[in-house]
């Protein structure tokens, strides 16, 4: 129905997957691309950095970022989208929420604004453990829009890998809503390995709930679950 699972080998897989599927979205006219951070969109970004996809037409709009982090920190997402993407494909225009932003809520306002503006064409996801997407915890609302958010002990505990000084995570963030993610055209979310699987199970249930913020994705009409998971099809 509305959620096609593709489920693949490995990481490598995955990436081959998407990178022929984005030079469909771009041969199709795609102009509004919303971007996802975390390990599981490295190989991905990898396979566009050293493909010949040109992304010189394309406005991007980012999940989530920090508060408190720029991009001249190691940390932030907007050093990751520079690090894996952005230095090596230009784009016409990229977009990810200020976590330096003197009024976050203004931030919040604009970046929502911006975004709904231009229309997402088809947004990437990747899935916490605990079942986030973007930063919406358990217990965000399915009608959400772009907005500071606290993160859970899950999330800190997990992310603390990638902080030397564990007291550095900032425990705040900016991230899309529920609805605004709601709002892309298309949306393809990818998610490796066991520690995903309970995340997977409760949107395989087709039960929405706030508990599990991945289930939002059942209303929506166009996901694509891109997964080495094996058994995880409802
Ligand atoms: C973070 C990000 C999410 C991301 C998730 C999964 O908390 N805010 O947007 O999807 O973690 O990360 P990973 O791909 O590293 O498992």
């Amino acid at each position: 129905k509305n959620i096609r699972y593709v489920k693949v080998a490995d990481k490598n897989e995955a990436a081959g997957i998407v990178l022929e599927r984005m030079r469909e979205e771009l041969a199709g006219g795609l102009e509004v691309l919303g971007l996802a951070t975390g390990s599981t969109m490295e190989p991905i970004y990898e396979a566009w950095a050293g493909s010949d996809l040109d992304f010189s037409g394309v406005t991007s709009f980012n999940l989530d970022e920090y508060v408190g982090l720029g991009a001249d920190n190691a940390n932030s997402y907007a050093w990751f989208m520079n690090q894996h993407l952005f230095s090596k494909k230009p784009f016409k225009e990229t977009n990810i929420p200020d976590g330096t932003a003197d009024n976050l809520a203004e931030e919040c306002e604009e970046y929502e604004a911006r975004l709904r503006d231009a229309g997402i064409d088809l947004q990437f996801l990747g899935v916490g453990e605990n079942g986030h997407i973007a930063f919406n915890e358990p217990g965000t609302p399915f009608t959400s829009i772009t907005h500071v958010t606290q993160l859970t002990d899950s999330t800190l505990g997990v992310n603390s890998q990638y902080f030397e000084d564990r007291s550095a995570i900032p425990e705040t963030a900016l991230t899309m809503g529920i609805a605004s993610i709601l709002s892309a055209k298309k949306i393809i979310l990818i998610a490796f390995g066991e520690k995903k699987r309970h995340a997977l199970e409760q949107l395989a249930k087709g039960q929405e709930t706030t508990e599990f913020p991945i289930t939002a994705l059942l209303s929506h009409q166009d996901v694509t679950i891109i997964t080495d998971l094996d058994n995880i099809q409802p």
